[in-house]
């Protein structure tokens, strides 16, 4: 594994998990970050969600382009009008997602973890004190990049995201 020398903290320490957090739901093989490139828990994923695209970005110093700037991009709240779906291969770090409090959520991501962050949600992410993350980024069809910072409640993938949280209260 890539080591990078440790850069400034402040918000890059972890928080307690909420009490009774559900391990990896029944019925869900892990998926095995050694093997991701073939590994049939992860072709399966990828044909039942439609996840096309795919590439892997590995933020470190050492290795991402302006990378002072992107750290700072990817902790801004922000959100996208498509989902955004992340699969740790090595390293680790933290998104964090507005729950319907509008409180952050801190969630813990480490090798072998995969996430889909629906679109309209609000969120942001950051490396944790290692400073170091690889991650697949897949995505459904030709990718989108474009992040919305907040306030962005006007787009319709916000709406419906608002929608969708009111119906599950
Ligand atoms: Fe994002």
């Amino acid at each position: 594994m890539a080591t990078c020398p440790p850069g400034p903290a402040g918000a890059r320490f972890p928080r307690r998990p909420r009490p009774g957090t559900p391990p990896t739901p029944p019925g869900t093989r892990p998926l095995d970050a050694d093997k991701y490139e073939n590994d049939p828990e992860l072709e399966k994923i990828r044909r039942e969600r439609n996840y096309s695209w795919m590439d892997i970005i590995t933020i470190c110093k050492d290795k991402l382009p302006n990378y002072e700037e992107k750290i700072k991009v990817f902790y801004q709240e922000h959100l996208h009008l498509d989902e955004e779906i992340r699969y740790i291969l090595e390293g680790s770090g933290y998104f964090d997602v507005r729950d319907r409090e509008d409180q952050w959520i801190r969630i813990s991501m480490e090798k072998g973890d995969m996430i889909t962050l629906p679109a309209g949600i609000y969120h942001r992410f950051t490396l944790d004190e290692k400073n170091y993350v690889k991650a697949m980024r897949l995505f459904v069809g030709e990718p989108v990049w474009t992040a919305y910072n907040r306030p962005a409640d006007h787009f319709p993938a916000r709406e419906q995201y608002v929608r969708f949280l009111a119906q599950t209260a």
